[in-house]
């Protein structure tokens, strides 16, 4: 079963990035093309959208979803995004690019690729199965004390050390995202929970599976080459690690760059309420000085 990814945050994207008819644009996570396809909608066919993502499977569906005949000004590249700019043409300029973080639910729900605590299928997690170590490879390279670090760092999980101890002295193969969960349930045992325990681990090894981290700030080092002066960038991130990555990065830069507002924009109640998963996102958006 695919699940479409519901976008976060739509209107507040296309405000924040201000395009015009003939505007070019980056969609650095094209997903499911939520966003992607509001914005061709608002762009039209004098436009022209680049949509990247590095995970086949989710450039696959978006060129079904949307067929060349019908949207002629999408161009499609399976990249990461940090090659967005050898990916568009020499000396050209985007007037907006959106990233939109992490996963989408159409990868997360896909059982066989194994980002969910929820199912008894291998942990994997990789965003592009062609890439390298899935996190199964990830807990069984590690030591005990660099998968607390992992779990430490990327998850800010104050029980890290207790859960690595937890997987790594486990007398068995952990094979699947609900082996592990039940690992990580036991090693809570006695502590209150509002979230599933797994939660901040698997977020944890996500994240070091995919270097999301590095990957974002080698984004944002070189969105200077491909902006232009004007154009806008649109940034949504569901943890307080890539937040705080993209907030110091504008703020350290800000001869360069000017945030549009202040404060980082949040999802509205009725959003919240209507699809869960936006509860945590919040977007930056920056405009590039002239
Ligand atoms: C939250 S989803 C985006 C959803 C999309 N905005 C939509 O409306 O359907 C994030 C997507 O970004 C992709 N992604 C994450 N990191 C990436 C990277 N470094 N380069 C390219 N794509 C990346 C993931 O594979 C995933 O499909």
């Amino acid at each position: 079963m695919s699940y479409v990814h519901v976008p976060v945050m739509v209107n507040e994207v296309l405000e924040a990035l201000n395009l015009k008819a003939d505007s070019i644009v980056a969609d650095a996570t094209a997903g499911t093309g939520g966003h992607l396809g509001e914005i061709a909608k608002l762009i039209g066919i004098s436009g022209k959208i680049f949509a990247f993502d590095r995970d086949p499977t989710s450039i696959e569906f978006c060129q079904t979803r949307f067929t060349e005949l019908e949207f002629p000004q999408i161009k499609f590249v399976c990249t990461n995004f940090t090659n967005i700019p050898e990916s568009i043409p020499e000396n050209m300029l985007l007037d907006g690019l959106i990233a939109d973080l992490g996963i989408s639910s159409f990868q997360l729900e896909n059982k066989e690729r194994g980002f969910s605590f929820k199912y008894n299928t291998p942990l994997d997690m990789r965003m592009n199965q062609k890439g390298d170590t899935t996190a199964y490879e990830l807990i069984n390279k590690s030591t005990e004390l660099e998968l607390a670090n992992i779990i430490y760092k990327y998850g800010e999980e104050h029980l890290s050390r207790r859960i690595a101890r937890s997987i790594k002295g486990n007398k068995y193969i952990i094979n699947s995202g609900l082996e592990l969960a039940k690992i990580i349930a036991s090693a809570y045992r006695g502590k209150n929970f509002k979230i599933n325990p797994a939660t901040r681990t698997f977020q944890a090894l996500r994240i070091a599976v995919n270097d999301e981290l590095g990957e974002l700030e080698k984004l944002l080092n070189r969105l200077d080459s491909i902006i232009k002066p004007g154009g806008r960038v649109a940034i949504i991130t569901f943890h307080s690690l890539e937040d705080r990555i993209v907030k110091h990065f504008f703020k350290n830069n800000h001869e360069t760059w000017r945030f549009i507002s202040k404060k980082p924009i949040i999802p509205k109640k009725d959003e919240i309420f209507k699809n869960p998963r936006s509860r945590s996102a919040k977007l930056r958006s920056v405009e590039k000085i002239m």
